[in-house]
């Protein structure tokens, strides 16, 4: 017998599955993320950002930081932005945002002094950087990637932000 093709009934019986088909049913087939798995990442990602809004708030009122005041609002704009995209996207995608605020903020609120509060703030910030890195490539939603890609350069421009304030807090200098 010559030829691949297998003419036999038993082949010709067969159900024909494309694969475009599995693709539309489940993005987990290539690797990405479920819908109900990204909107469990962003509503995690939202409590997070919510928090942080809420410590560079605290921090703002703080008589001791008044001498970095443009860094804290800086840092603040940054989670208030992230915080309405999340949003956006959580209600785009058919969720529901949630309107909790993450545990960061009561353990951020018990340290005291400016040093030990940006340290806390950016180890919060470090953890949203790793996240998004290891979590960006399994989202298949371009539009959202690329929100989330912004939000990954905010945080990694203000870490290095807090960084340099804290270096020169503790070498005595301006902030
Ligand atoms: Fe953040």
């Amino acid at each position: 017998m010559s030829g691949k093709r297998d003419d036999s009934p038993k082949a010709a019986a067969e159900p024909y599955s494309p694969p475009c088909q599995m693709h539309e049913a489940d993005p987990a087939y290539f690797g990405y993320m479920t819908t109900e798995e990204v909107l469990g990442l962003l509503n995690t990602l939202l409590e997070g950002e919510r928090a942080g809004v809420r410590a560079a708030t605290a921090l703002r009122k703080s008589a001791e930081a008044k001498d970095c005041t443009p860094l804290i609002r800086q840092v603040g704009e940054g989670e208030a932005w992230s915080c309405a995209m999340l949003d956006g996207h959580i209600t785009r995608l058919g969720g529901k945002p949630s309107h909790a605020v993450g545990r960061f903020y009561e353990k951020f609120i018990a340290i005291e002094g400016l040093a030990g509060r940006l340290a806390f703030l950016n180890r919060g910030q470090e953890w949203v950087i790793r996240r998004l890195r290891e979590d960006l490539p399994k989202i298949a939603d371009e539009r959202l990637r690329a929100d989330l890609d912004e939000m990954l350069s905010l945080h990694v421009t203000n870490v290095a932000a807090c960084e340099d304030a804290m270096r020169a807090m503790k070498e005595g200098g301006p902030i």
